[in-house]
C-alpha cells in the first residue's frame, strides 16, 4: 500500500486540479453560476440520487418552478412532491421547504455563510453545510463522503482524514474547484477510469481495482435438502480467494477423492472455529497466505452415502504472503470466463454459477 510522505502528498492537489481542468465533469448543471439556493437544491437532490438522473430529470425542472427561496418558502408539500416525485425519500423534499421557510424567516431570504447557521437548518448535516459552503461561497471547506474519504486513505493510509482533507483544499486556489474534482475523482474511480496525466502516479492499476466497489455478494442459500438424522454432517468452509475477478483454484491431491478436478481451497471445520477461522487455517495450511474472509455468498448441502456435506463459500482477499501449492497440489489463478473449460468438482458448480453473476 502506497504511503506517500507529505512531499510527496504536496503535489496532490496541483495535479488534482490539472487533472480536473482537462478531464472533470465541467456541464454538470449546477456548476453554473453557483447561485447558493441552487446549489442547496443539487446537494439535497444529490444525498441520494445519481447524478445522471438529478441533472436529466429533476435539477432544472425544479428550478422552473421554484425558482428562488421565497417562491419555495410559500410551498404546501403537496405542490412541490410532483416535482419530486421519483426522486424519493421525500422527506428530503418536505425539510427543503422547512428549511426555506426558516431562510426567509431568519436570514432575510439570504443563504447564511456560516456553518453552524447551515447546520441548524432542516435536512441540513455536516456534508451538505460544507458542500454549499465551498460551492457557493468558494471557502476551502473539504465535503468529504465516503467515496472522497477512501481516496484520501489510498493517498495516505495512517493519516488523520479530516486534517489530511483540511491541508490538501488549503494548496488549492479554490475550495470549490477542490471539492469538485475529488467529487468527479471518486465518481471516475467508481465506475472503472483509469487516471491519466496528471495522476497516474498516485492511482496505479492495483489502487485503481482496490476502488472499485466490491461485487455484491448476495447470500444464496440453495437445495431443499435438509441435514439427515442419521448421517454425520460435515461442515466445509472454502475460500474463493479472488484479485480482478480471477479465483485461486487448486487440484486435489492424489490421495483424496476426485483427485486431480479442481476446486477452491478450504476443509472441514474443526471444533472451536467459525466458518471464518477454518477458511484461515485451511488457506494458511493449504497455500500459506492470509486472507481476510468475507461473511458466506453461497451454501449448499449435498447428500452423500456416508454423510451429509455443508459447503459454505466465502470470498476471501489476500493480506498477507504469496501463494505457495503446500500439500503437493497445482495452483493457478483462472478468469471467471475460464471457469466453463475447467474441470472443477460438481459440488462446485452452483456456487461457480453465483460468481459468475457477481458484476464483473
Ligand atoms: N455529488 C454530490 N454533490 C455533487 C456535485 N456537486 N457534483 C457531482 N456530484 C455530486
Amino acid at each position: 500500500m502506497m504511503n506517500h510522505s507529505l512531499s510527496i502528498l504536496d503535489a496532490f492537489t496541483p495535479r488534482l486540479i490539472e487533472w480536473y481542468t482537462a478531464y472533470g465533469r465541467h456541464d454538470l448543471p449546477w456548476r453554473n453560476g453557483y447561485n447558493p439556493y441552487h446549489v442547496w437544491v443539487a446537494e439535497i437532490m444529490l444525498q441520494q440520487t445519481q447524478v445522471n438522473r438529478v441533472a436529466e430529470n429533476f435539477y432544472n425542472q425544479f428550478l422552473v418552478k421554484f425558482p428562488d427561496v421565497q417562491t419555495l418558502a410559500q410551498q404546501h408539500w403537496e405542490d412541490v412532491y410532483p416535482s419530486w416525485k421519483g426522486l424519493g425519500y421525500y422527506r428530503r423534499g418536505q425539510s427543503m421547504i422547512k428549511a426555506a421557510q426558516a431562510i426567509v424567516e431568519e436570514h432575510n431570504g439570504e443563504f447564511p455563510i456560516d456553518r453552524d447557521a447551515l447546520l441548524a437548518l432542516p435536512g441540513i448535516g455536516k456534508y451538505t453545510a460544507a458542500a454549499i459552503l465551498s460551492f457557493a461561497f468558494d471557502q476551502k471547506i473539504p465535503a468529504v463522503d465516503t467515496n472522497i474519504s477512501k481516496i484520501l486513505k489510498i493517498l495516505a493510509p495512517r493519516r488523520n482524514l479530516f486534517k489530511l482533507s483540511h491541508q490538501l483544499i488549503e494548496q488549492a486556489e479554490s475550495g470549490r474547484q477542490w471539492n469538485e474534482a475529488m467529487m468527479d475523482l471518486a465518481s471516475h474511480l467508481r465506475t472503472g477510469g483509469s487516471v491519466e496525466g496528471p495522476l497516474s502516479d498516485f492511482f496505479s492499476e492495483e489502487i485503481r481495482s482496490k476502488f472499485l466497489p466490491q461485487p455484491r455478494a448476495k447470500k444464496i442459500k440453495t437445495t431443499t435438502k435438509k441435514p439427515r438424522k442419521n448421517k454425520k454432517i460435515i461442515e466445509v468452509g472454502v475460500a474463493c480467494i479472488h484479485d480482478n475477478n480471477k479465483y485461486l483454484i487448486q487440484t486435489r491431491a492424489d490421495d483424496k477423492s476426485f483427485a486431480g478436478q479442481w476446486e477452491f481451497p478450504g476443509g472441514k471445520r474443526e471444533k472451536g472455529e467459525n466458518f471464518r477461522t477454518c477458511v484461515q487455517r485451511e488457506v494458511m495450511e493449504e497455500i500459506g497466505i492470509e486472507v481476510s474472509v468475507r461473511p458466506y455468498f453461497f451454501m449448499e448441502l449435498h447428500h452423500f452415502e456416508t454423510c451429509d456435506l455443508l459447503l459454505k463459500f466465502h470470498r476471501c482477499q489476500i493480506q498477507s504472503g504469496t501463494p505457495k501449492p503446500l500439500e503437493k497440489q497445482e495452483i493457478k489463478w483462472a478468469h471467471v470466463s475460464e471457469f466453463d473449460q475447467i474441470n472443477f468438482l460438481k459440488t462446485n458448480a452452483k456456487a461457480l454459477a453465483a460468481i459468475k453473476k457477481f458484476k464483473q
